[in-house]
């Protein structure tokens, strides 16, 4: 296999909105991530993930870019943003971009001139289309559920219709118009050679949409919405093309640089994963899958097991892949495969020395290292991202009980990780003198990263040596990965060789006990423990709830 610095590498994704305020208007910015790059570099990543950082009317924090080329004024400028790319490269820390290349803000310049006319030369930067019968050209319903459901919105000024997937303040961009595709190419070459290390390509297999845009044939299977539109995400997702487009992308801009390029792809498990990733295809390097983290339904420890020797696969036959369990849009990890009550501290060290230890490059998404958990917020009006507001509306619509629609979507709202990072047991914990923007999880004054520095056994020690390891020892990365005790449901071992070195890792998946026994060729009492979460075992037999450990075999 071949060996190159993003399959090494250890990315931090950072959420600049709330990481760290340095103006006091209570909304995080550049300048105060350039003050804890010290933090991230302790913690050993080599990879910062920036989300979208550009001129946004930040109807969707970010993701609808108003111009590709600007820093949002809140986080910054052009300026701040230079000096915080140099000062992680002198920490040999490299920043990579999210991109979004599905579609822009409405306020783009590009859709306004778009709007203007059919005959505007911007007209098919977009996807227009006329009224089907007095109606929108299709069933499509946004992913938002906002402002009664559809994909289409109607423009007065053209009598025609355009779609958004997502808010209807974000149309999509129309990647069948080569003049669009050159812009593109054009603003993504600008920005490496402002010297970035890469992208975050967001909702990259959304970008080709289905010939002719036909109706949604799943009227039931996905959720209708109130008006009969149906959020069908398969409908864009895959769809014949995309790996044209793709390829064009990496000759045009990826294949120029020396970048790395991950795809966020939602609706694409591993069966057809192999034509994004692999080598010889020359698309991307690889992509967060949904199949863990973002599944609406929790995966059993078993169907976890299932979904990372399926991955693995994909790795062995040419391909690259993600390890991370949280991010900006699924919940924190602790709160959904572990315990955010007692066994916090163990169950999100296990969850960790999973992550590290599992083919792929680690993404850790901020305030993971320090084991923050979910929110518990009172009610709507404490939460902020159109998701979680616009099914909450659609629900009460639909004659919910607003308390019982509340309690249903509490668990997977963005809202729980994108709360202020929790810096210490100070005011709003350390993130701003100001309010901030989203109110600070309660739960700072235990879980925050002072405590976590002084207490040697916090999770965050578990991160900073993980990462260390996995900077020492090749196997955790290029190791060949081979699952082992299959039989026992809840418990996730595997073996990992590379040259000399076989590895051991054993993880009881659960809040119970359990006793194993062991296949005889594996002798854990004469392997030396490289690492646990609980202290050596007398019986290594014997596995406490949430227990993990890596064994060197040779
Ligand atoms: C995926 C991003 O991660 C999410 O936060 C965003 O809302 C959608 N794409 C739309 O850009």
């Amino acid at each position: 296999m071949k060996k190159t610095w993003w399959k090494e590498a250890v990315v931090y994704q950072i959420y600049p909105k709330s990481f760290q305020d340095s103006n006091g208007d209570g909304i995080g910015d550049l300048q105060g991530i350039l003050r804890r790059l010290d933090y991230i570099q302790s913690l050993g990543a080599t990879v910062i993930w920036l989300n979208p950082i550009y001129a946004s009317p930040q109807v969707d924090n970010g993701y609808d870019i108003s111009d590709y080329q600007a820093i949002n004024p809140a986080f910054g400028t052009l300026d701040d943003f230079k000096q915080l790319l140099d000062g992680a490269h002198r920490r040999g820390i490299r920043v990579i971009m999210d991109m979004v290349l599905n579609h822009t803000s409405d306020k783009h310049r590009w859709f306004q001139e778009s709007r203007k006319s059919k005959d505007n030369p911007y007209r098919d930067f977009y996807i227009w289309r006329p009224a089907r019968d007095g109606k929108e050209p299709n069933n499509w319903g946004n992913y938002f559920y906002e402002d009664r459901g559809s994909a289409w919105e109607w423009d007065e000024a053209t009598q025609e219709y355009y779609l958004h997937n997502y808010s209807k303040k974000m149309p999509d961009l129309n990647w069948d118009c080569p003049s669009m595709r050159q812009e593109i190419y054009k603003m993504l070459r600008w920005w490496c050679d402002l010297g970035i290390d890469g992208f975050r390509l967001d909702a990259i297999n959304r970008l080709q949409k289905p010939q002719g845009l036909p109706d949604s044939p799943r009227p039931c299977a996905p959720p209708v919405n109130p008006y009969g539109y149906i959020v069908d995400r398969e409908m864009c997702a895959n769809q014949p093309g995309i790996h044209e487009l793709l390829k064009e992308l990496n000759r045009e801009v990826f294949s120029r640089y020396d970048i790395m390029t991950v795809g966020e792809t939602g609706n694409l498990t591993s069966i057809k994963a192999l034509p994004y990733v692999s080598e010889s295809s020359r698309e991307i390097n690889m992509v967060f899958h949904f199949e863990i983290a973002k599944n609406p339904h929790l995966v059993t420890p078993a169907e976890y097991k299932d979904i990372q020797k399926r991955w693995a696969d994909v790795i062995r036959q040419g391909g690259w892949g993600t390890q991370y369990l949280t991010n900006h849009d699924s919940p924190r990890q602790i709160s959904r495969f572990g315990d955010d009550g007692e066994l916090r501290v163990p169950s999100g060290k296990m969850l960790a020395m999973l992550t590290h230890t599992q083919p792929g490059t680690v993404y850790v998404y901020q305030g993971e290292e320090i084991g923050m958990i979910n929110v518990d917020f009172p009610s709507i009006d404490y939460y902020d991202e159109r998701y979680t507001l616009g099914k909450y509306q659609s629900m009460v619509e639909q004659g919910a009980d607003p308390k019982a629609a509340l309690d249903s979507l509490k668990m997977m709202s963005r809202d729980n990780v994108r709360t202020p990072m929790q810096w210490n047991d100070g005011k709003n914990a350390g993130f701003s003198e100001a309010d901030p923007w989203l109110h600070v999880n309660p739960t700072y004054r235990a879980i925050n990263v002072r405590a976590a520095e002084q207490d040697p056994d916090s999770i965050l020690y578990t991160y900073r040596r993980l990462i260390s390891l996995r900077k020492r020892h090749p196997v955790m990365v290029y190791g060949d990965y081979v699952p082992v005790m299959e039989a026992y449901e809840n418990v996730v071992a595997y073996t990992r060789e590379y040259g000399d070195e076989k590895w051991f890792m054993l993880f009881n998946f659960q809040k119970e006990t359990q006793q194993v026994v062991f296949p005889p060729w594996l002798h854990p009492e004469s392997a030396g423990l490289i690492m646990g979460n609980y202290p050596a075992p007398n019986d290594p037999s014997v596995l406490q709830p949430y227990e993990g450990r890596i064994y060197r075999l040779r």
